[in-house]
């Protein structure tokens, strides 16, 4: 009997996977599935956590918890803010998250100069059994929001704008920067591939913190471009995607 696979996405399974391997686990921030006892752990640990549904996409669900002062803690999800007692915390999650399976990470500054966050959507194609890097572009968040896509008002931006207008790179640091991406894409892909071998596509998202820092979101399967590459005013990279995937399938 055939075995059907199917594409099962897991953020979680995708981030252990990849913090087993050298080349990609310094890149990976800390992740739990999201339990009572993690809550309680991390949240004391770091200041500022996400919590994402574990088969999540399009930012939905998203939440961000941030420690404040006086043992108190400020949840958000979307544009709604809530401000509760550590002893409330747990419950308030709860309400949050029902019964849908979730993750706690530590939170990536990844923001741009005057404040805005910001990821990176990191494109691969398997061409002739060879993992290739094929279109990288920026997405600006909406300011005072805490997720970039474009469903929640993100913007997606060229890496060349995104590094010389929003962090200020020069033009060798800005190089120097595409060249540990592209790096780290294809290790990142050629892992993941092993977990699920008939996938010739993977779209990875980075975030890029203050100190030059990248970090894997995660790894989305069957990724779409409408929503970012066919955004950009320059229709180059996606035209690129486009002719190219009709190579990977
Ligand atoms: N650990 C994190 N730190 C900071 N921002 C994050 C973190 N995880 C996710 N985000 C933000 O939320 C967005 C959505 O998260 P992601 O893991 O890509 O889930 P989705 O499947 O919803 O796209 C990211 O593009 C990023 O802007
Ligand atoms: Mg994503």
């Amino acid at each position: 009997m055939a075995i059907e696979r199917h594409h099962v996405k897991s953020k979680l399974a995708v981030a252990y996977q990849l913090s087993n391997l050298p080349e990609t686990a310094d890149h990976i921030p800390d992740t739990e599935l999201l339990r009572e006892s993690s809550l309680r752990r991390m949240t004391r640990k770091y200041y500022k956590v996400y919590l994402k549904p574990d088969q999540g996409r399009k930012s939905k669900g998203i939440i961000r918890i941030e420690r404040l002062k006086y043992g108190r803690f400020k949840l958000r999800q979307e544009s709604r803010t809530k401000v509760v007692r550590a002893s409330e915390l747990g419950r308030a999650v709860h309400r949050l998250t029902g019964d849908t399976r979730y993750l706690i990470q530590r939170a990536v500054n990844s923001v741009t100069r005057d404040g805005r966050h910001f990821d990176l959507r990191c494109h691969a194609l398997r061409i002739d059994g060879e993992w290739r890097a094929v279109g990288i572009c920026g997405r600006l968040g909406e300011r005072g929001s805490i997720v970039t896509t474009s469903h929640s008002g993100g913007t997606p931006t060229s890496l060349r704008k995104l590094f010389r207008r929003h962090l200020k790179y020069t033009d060798r640091e800005g190089i120097r920067m595409v060249r540990r991406i592209r790096k780290l894409i294809i290790h990142t892909v050629s892992n993941v591939s092993k977990m699920y071998p008939n996938l010739q596509e993977f779209a990875v998202d980075m975030g890029l913190d203050t100190r030059k820092r990248l970090w894997i979101f995660e790894v989305n399967i069957e990724p779409l471009i409408e929503g970012n590459f066919k955004l950009l005013p320059d229709k180059t990279l996606y035209r690129k995607i486009s002719r190219l995937r009709k190579l990977a399938k």
